[in-house]
């Protein structure tokens, strides 16, 4: 019989290239102008899970500051790849940036999950995410 061994571990990701090599887990390519904005500005993270040193997951967050609120954490993006879901990554995704976001003084993290993504509300309630209500989404498209 033969054992497969997998390591898993998460780091925050620091350089566009760490985030080029990660794009298969957007929702399109990583610009490398985007990239070093997104990298250069306060307050945002990006955690990649590596299995075997191959990028299998990735969270990303954006710290959100009101004067009377305080500061708390927005979970934006949260991706594994296919061939590596449902091994328990996702949350430990979710968990990674729950601690980050303790760690920088964050009161709280929210996640806008739309209500029939089974796989991903299953996910936050295993990461110990509360039923907070459903809202409804408004948008301005602003690109020429
Ligand atoms: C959502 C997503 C990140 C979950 O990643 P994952 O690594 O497979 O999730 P995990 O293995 O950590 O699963 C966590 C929990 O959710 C459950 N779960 C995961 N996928 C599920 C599914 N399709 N249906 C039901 N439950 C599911 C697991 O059983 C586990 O529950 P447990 O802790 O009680 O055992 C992944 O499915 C994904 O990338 N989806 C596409 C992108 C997406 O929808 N992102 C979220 C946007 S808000």
């Amino acid at each position: 019989m033969r054992t497969i061994v997998t390591a898993m571990d998460i780091r925050r990701a620091v350089t566009p290239a760490e985030l080029s090599a990660a794009e298969s887990l957007f929702d399109g390519p990583a610009r490398t102008e985007w990239s070093e904005r997104f990298l250069a500005a306060p307050g945002h993270v990006m955690l990649i899970a590596y299995v075997d040193g191959v990028p299998a997951g990735m969270v990303s967050g954006i710290e959100m500051s009101h004067p009377d609120k305080g500061t708390e954490m927005c979970l934006y993006e949260l991706s594994v790849d296919e061939g590596y879901r449902r091994r328990g990554i996702g949350r430990d995704l979710t968990l990674a940036l729950a601690e980050e976001a303790k760690a920088r003084g964050c009161y709280g993290m929210w996640v806008g999950v739309d209500t029939d993504n089974e796989a991903a509300l299953a996910t936050y309630t295993s990461a110990g995410a509360r039923d907070e209500g459903v809202f409804s989404m408004r948008g301005w498209p602003l690109a020429p």
